[in-house]
C-alpha cells in the first residue's frame, strides 16, 4: 500500500490516504525509479551542490574529540551562568531553536535566548531587560562571520557582558562558532582567545543543526545531543531503503513532487502541537532555500492549529485550491492533562469530562484533515512516534533527506542559496559599507 509507509523501527510513518483525490497509487509507484535515481545522485555525490553533502552521515560530522570539547565547554559555562544568548540568523539559529522549543520542559535550569535575527531596537532592549540580574554567556554563530544582523547583536550583548563582568570572565563566557579560518569572527577568536567551534566547510547553514552550530547551545540547554545524533544516524541508514512502503522519507519526497507537478504550488506544514512551531520555521528555511530556484519550487507555508483554524482555516477550507497540507504530529508519550469535572456548569462540556487533551486534540486533527480533504485540499500526515531527542534527530534527518531528494527530482541544486546574497549586497550598498558602492 503506497499511501502508508513506515521506517522498520516505526520511529516515523506517513499516512497519505487523503491525497487519493489528487494522486493515484499508480502515479506514485511509477515515480519509484526516478526517486531511486535522485537518491543515487545524492549518495554518490555526483549531483549539483556536491560540495555540501557533509550532513549525510550524522555520525561522521563531528569527531568524538570535538563532541567531548562541546560537552565540556557547555558544562563549564553552566557552572557560571543560567542563560545563553545564541546569536545567529537563518541556518545559524533555526535548527537550535527548533530543538530547544520542541524538547524543553517547565523548570529546565538553563535558558536560551535568540538574537541576531532582526535589527529591531525594541527587541534587543527587551532581551537586555530579560537578562537583568541573570548571569549569561554568548554563543555567536556565523559561518561567514560577516552577516550584519548577528554582527550588530553581538556588539550589543558583548558590550553588555563586558560592562557587567571583568575581561577575563567575559572572555570565558563567549563561545564563537564559525569558519575554521576565514571571516571577521575567526579573526576575533584569534585575538581574544575565545573558545571556538568550527562550522564544517561541507555543510550549508540549513543542514547544520547536527554540527557544532546546534550541538553546543543544545548541550548547554541540557539536550541529550548523543541521542539527537543517534536518531539522525539510524534514520540515515533507514533512508537507504528503496521501497516507498518502508521509506517514508522517499514517499514524502515523491508525493510533494507529484502534487507540485499536478499544479499545486504551496505546501503548508501544519501541526496541532504548538511546541513544534519552531520546527516548522526550520523546515521553511530547509525547503524554501533548497527549492526556490529558477522561478520554480514549492512555496513553504505553515499554520498552528487549533489557533489558525480560526484565521487562515477559512481560506484553507474555501479559498483558491493552490495548497496541500502536511500534518506533523506526535504519536505517543505526551503528558496527561484531562478536562476537569467542575460540577454543575452551563458550558456544555460535560460530555468531555475526564477525556485526555491528547485524545481530544487527535480527534480535532482527524476532523480537520477530513474536512480540508473534502474541501479539495489534499493532505498527508507525518507521524513521529514520540518527541524526545532521539526521535527529533530522526525527524530532522527525515526532512533533510526528503528535501535533498525532491531537489534532485526537480533538477535543481538543493544546496545553494544565491537569492539570499542579493538582499545582503543591496543592504551593504545602502548602508554604505566600505567596498560596496551604490550601483
Ligand atoms: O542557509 C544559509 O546558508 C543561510 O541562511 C545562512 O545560514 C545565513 O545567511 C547566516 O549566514 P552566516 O552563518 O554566514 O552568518
Amino acid at each position: 500500500m503506497t499511501f502508508q509507509s513506515s521506517f522498520d523501527d516505526k520511529s516515523i510513518r506517513i499516512d497519505a490516504d487523503l491525497v487519493k483525490s489528487h494522486l493515484s497509487k499508480k502515479q506514485i509507484d511509477s515515480l519509484l525509479p526516478e526517486v531511486e535515481k535522485a537518491a543515487v545522485t545524492l549518495h554518490s555525490g555526483s549531483g549539483a551542490g556536491s560540495d555540501f553533502l557533509g550532513w549525510r552521515n550524522p555520525a561522521d560530522i563531528v569527531t568524538d574529540n570535538e563532541l567531548g570539547r562541546i560537552k565540556d565547554a557547555a558544562l563549564h559555562l553552566q557552572q557560571d551562568t543560567s542563560d545563553l544568548v545564541v546569536i545567529g540568523i537563518g541556518g545559524s539559529y533555526l535548527g537550535t531553536r527548533c530543538c530547544y522549543e520542541a524538547l524543553r520542559n517547565p523548570g529546565d535550569p538553563y535558558v536560551l535566548h535568540f538574537a541576531g535575527i532582526n535589527i529591531s531596537g525594541h527587541y534587543h532592549l527587551d532581551m537586555l531587560s530579560k537578562l537583568d540580574g541573570r548571569d549569561f554567556g554568548i554563543n555567536v554563530i556565523s559561518k561567514s562571520g560577516t552577516t550584519t544582523e548577528p554582527g550588530i547583536a553581538f556588539r550589543i550583548f558583548r558590550g553588555e557582558l563586558e560592562n557587567r563582568v571583568d575581561k577575563s570572565t567575559s572572555s570565558k563566557r563567549i563561545i564563537a562558532t564559525t569558519d575554521k579560518e576565514k571571516g571577521a569572527l575567526r579573526q576575533l577568536v584569534a585575538s581574544e582567545g575565545w573558545t571556538s567551534f568550527v562550522v564544517p566547510d561541507d555543510v550549508g547553514g540549513r543542514y547544520s543543526v547536527l554540527t557544532p552550530v546546534g550541538l553546543f547551545p543544545l548541550a548547554y540547554a541540557g539536550v541529550d545531543i548523543d541521542a539527537l545524533l543517534a536518531g539522525a544516524t539510524e534514520t540515515a541508514v533507514a533512508c537507504r531503503e528503496k521501497s516507498f512502503e518502508r521509506n517514508p522519507s522517499r514517499l514524502y519526497a515523491a508525493v510533494r513532487f507529484l502534487l507540485y507537478k499536478s499544479g499545486i504550488p504551496v505546501e503548508s506544514l501544519v501541526t496541532f502541537e504548538p511546541r513544534l512551531e519552531q520546527f516548522i520555521e526550520w523546515w521553511k528555511q530547509l525547503t524554501g532555500e533548497s527549492e526556490g530556484k529558477d522561478r520554480s519550487g514549492l512555496m513553504p507555508s505553515s499554520a498552528i492549529f487549533s489557533r489558525d483554524l480560526h484565521s487562515i482555516g477559512q481560506w484553507i477550507q474555501d479559498g483558491p485550491r493552490v495548497l496541500f497540507e502536511t500534518f506533523l504530529s506526535i504519536e505517543s508519550g505526551e503528558p496527561k492533562c484531562t478536562v476537569p469535572d467542575i460540577g454543575e456548569s452551563a458550558d456544555g462540556l460535560d460530555y468531555l469530562v475526564g477525556r485526555d487533551l491528547f485524545d481530544v486534540n487527535k480527534t480535532a486533527e482527524e476532523a480537520t484533515r477530513i474536512a480540508h480533504a473534502e474541501g479539495g485540499c489534499p493532505n498527508l500526515g507525518i507521524i513521529v512516534r514520540k518527541m524526545d531527542a532521539y526521535h527529533l534527530g530522526a525527524l530532522i534527518y527525515f526532512f533533510e533527506y526528503a528535501i535533498a531528494v525532491t531537489g534532485y527530482l526537480a533538477g535543481i541544486n538543493p544546496f545553494d542559496q544565491p537569492g539570499v546574497e542579493v538582499y545582503k549586497r543591496k543592504m551593504f550598498e545602502l548602508l554604505g559599507k566600505p567596498g560596496f558602492a551604490k550601483s
